[in-house]
């Protein structure tokens, strides 16, 4: 990483990397040398800031807010996950953040994304063709709605290392043998010739997954990418992100309804639920102290070692709420058994509790709440 590339410096001071590990503040030096550094970690940039993104559709039966208000940081080479049910707008948060929203019928109505300190609202659409291509990698539930089946997998790869980062073709053919054989797939080279209908389900997630870091993204977005697999091919593929991710520094944003898988991957977590983020905080807090019910009701449902093979997952009673016209009292009133007056005729907003960075929605578990 070059000193300009360093995400901790800030305008005019120095770099993080620029300065001692161990700084002393025995001395004036080491005093002044350790503020700077205090003041440097203060002023540290995010890789991702969202900050009150609202996204609409507007449908024929009303608006649906599908992602209302929501505000999350992601650091440089972080793993957040995003989980809750479907339909909670986790999908369309990340779609959001890379202006993929079809329009119409969906618009982003307010809110601001700051990607490595790009205004993302701000760029005409050519800008954000190449912010998306070069900085940020996708990788879906299912690789066959994106990969193209009429070309080979080689080609495909190669074509966005070419576009991307400028590589001559000989250059983005071996680029692309290496991502083959990075991301496990054997005879690397004889297979870049092959369609993708000539691979396994598991295989073609390798391929999206060569082809999402082709481009050597700072962001990796993952939607959903293991839900389509039986399980242990699901374990490996996201070891294999996990361990991607530590080698090139890639931050990761996982998309799931499946908290156990988040809690296995992520460093912190935001739970959605009806649009809105209703917890969020470091795995650790969220899986030994959720502080939201409807987070309890979430980690409920995961599936538990010593449960008889095959036996049904509990789930949570109910459904989420209507994402037309939303009410003003808590979104989980109508499926919570804690639920009090108050919940019914406001809404939470999100308050911190014990942790770093962990915030919920709810009255109930507030300091004077009813559930301790
Ligand atoms: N193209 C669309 N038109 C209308 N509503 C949509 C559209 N795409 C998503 N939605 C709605 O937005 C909400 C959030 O969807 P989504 O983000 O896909 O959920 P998930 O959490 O399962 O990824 C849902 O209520 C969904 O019906
Ligand atoms: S605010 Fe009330 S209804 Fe909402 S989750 Fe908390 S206790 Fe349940
Ligand atoms: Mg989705």
């Amino acid at each position: 990483m070059s000193v300009s590339d360093d995400p901790s410096r800030v305008a005019g001071g120095p770099a993080l990397t620029d300065l001692p590990d161990d700084v002393s503040v025995a001395t004036e030096e080491g005093r002044r040398l350790a503020e700077q550094l205090a003041d440097n970690r203060r002023h540290a940039r995010k890789l991702l800031e969202v900050r009150n993104l609202s996204t609409h559709f507007y449908t024929r039966d009303g608006v649906v807010h599908a992602v209302d208000d929501v505000s999350f940081e992601l650091d440089y080479g972080e793993t957040l996950g995003i989980v809750g049910e479907s339909g909670c707008g986790k999908s369309v948060t990340a779609l959001s953040l890379t202006r993929l929203i079809a329009s119409p019928p969906g618009k982003i109505v307010s809110g601001q994304i700051i990607f490595d300190g790009i205004d993302v609202l701000k760029l005409s659409n050519e800008e954000m063709r190449l912010l998306r291509g070069k900085k940020i990698g996708f990788i879906f539930q299912d690789p066959m709605t994106s990969l193209n089946p009429t070309l080979t997998i080689g080609y495909q790869i190669a074509e966005s290392a070419k576009t991307h980062l400028g590589l001559s073709r000989k250059a983005a053919d071996d680029r692309a043998v290496e991502l083959l054989s990075k991301v496990g797939i054997p005879r690397s080279r004889e297979r870049m010739g092959d369609y993708p209908h000539q691979f396994s389900g598991g295989m073609r997630q390798r391929v999206m997954i060569a082809i999402a870091l082709a481009c050597d993204p700072m962001l990796l977005l993952a939607d959903e990418p293991t839900t389509a697999l039986d399980v242990t091919i699901q374990a490996q593929i996201l070891e294999l992100i996990r361990s991607l991710s530590d080698e090139f520094g890639t931050a990761v944003i996982l998309i799931t309804h499946d908290l156990g898988i988040a809690a296995g991957m992520c460093h912190r977590i935001n739970v959605m639920y009806a649009g809105r983020i209703v917890e969020t905080g470091l795995v650790d807090d969220i899986y030994e102290a959720p502080r939201m019910p409807y987070a309890w009701g979430l980690l409920d449902s995961l599936p538990r070692l010593d449960e008889v093979k095959g036996a049904r997952l509990r789930t949570i009673e109910g459904m989420p709420p209507d994402l037309i016209d939303p009410t003003s009292e808590c979104r989980f009133a109508v499926r919570c058994k804690y639920v009090h007056d108050r919940c019914r005729s406001e809404e939470p907003e999100l308050t911190p509790r014990d942790g770093e960075g962990h915030m919920a929605r709810c009255f109930g578990t507030e300091p004077e709440g009813w559930i301790q």
